[in-house]
């Protein structure tokens, strides 16, 4: 097993991609502290995997003393190994119509609570080390009509990494990010089917990602197994970004 009785934080674990690597992460070895808003989905999820393995931790990552919180209850659990910086929310808008409350909103959660999370994993991974992979995406790439604070927010996700990456190499902190392609998750419910089978055509091999998908890479970075990989960005897309055929 890849993560034989590490500690593992999973944000935005009680659904999608976040579920999917709870229980990649469970079925390694892991102990897992699922860290979400939804308590509902959260609790279930670790009743499923057993307490012994699996807690919930109800965590708003836009809130330091949330976050603060969630790693004092993960020190006692399970100790803090490895984080999945996955909790993310959509926003679909032209810029033009972009409230301020909107934009906070999106990039509070997105990309502040990707710092807010990486920096307390960073303070109890001094002297020996870890690993955080941060969920960013495709659109952290380029640009796309109507995601100016999801766009901005992923790309300052990608860019995050690599100085944290910086920052913790000397502690032996891997910090790497993901870029999923479109994933077959509830995010993508606010979406309409004509929507979705465009996108879809967009990736060239003809279908959405799955979760379980992105959680494989998702475990891959957070293992041994990519102990010499820092500082870089995972495309799983699917071959969205290669160009077009
Ligand atoms: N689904 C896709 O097509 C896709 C593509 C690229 C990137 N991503 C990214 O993948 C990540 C996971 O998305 P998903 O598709 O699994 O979505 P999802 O909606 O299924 O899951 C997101 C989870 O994050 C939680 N969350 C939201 N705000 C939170 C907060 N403030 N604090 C704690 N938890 C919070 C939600 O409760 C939910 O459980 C996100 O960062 C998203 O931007 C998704």
């Amino acid at each position: 097993m890849k993560m034989q009785d590490r500690g593992i934080i999973i944000t935005g674990g009680a659904s999608g991609i976040g579920a999917a690597t709870v229980r990649r992460t469970v079925t390694e070895g892991a102990r897992v502290i699922i860290a979400d808003m939804h308590q509902e989905a959260g609790d279930a999820l670790a009743r499923e995997l057993g307490s012994e393995r699996c807690r919930f931790v109800q965590t708003d990552v836009a809130s330091t003393d949330s976050v603060t919180a969630l790693f004092r209850e993960a020190a006692d659990f399970c100790g803090v190994d490895g984080v999945f910086n996955n909790a993310g929310i959509g926003g679909q808008s032209m810029a033009v119509d972009y409230s301020d409350e909107d934009w906070q909103r999106v990039v509070e959660i997105n990309l502040g609570g990707v710092f807010r999370v990486a920096r307390e994993a960073m303070r109890h991974m001094q002297g020996k080390g870890g690993s955080i992979v941060n969920c960013a995406s495709i659109l952290g790439h380029f640009g796309q009509t109507q995601t100016a604070a999801y766009s901005a927010a992923k790309g300052g996700v990608i860019n995050l990494t690599r100085t944290l990456a910086l920052e913790g190499a000397g502690q032996g902190i891997r910090v790497t990010s993901l870029s999923p392609g479109y994933i077959a998750t509830p995010l993508l419910d606010a979406l309409d089917k004509d929507v979705l089978d465009f996108l879809t055509g967009l990736h060239p091999v003809g279908r959405l990602g799955t979760a379980d998908e992105v959680a494989n890479a998702a475990v891959f970075l957070l293992s041994d197994e990519a102990s010499f990989i820092t500082g870089v960005d995972l495309l799983v897309d699917g071959g969205f970004t290669a160009g077009k055929s």
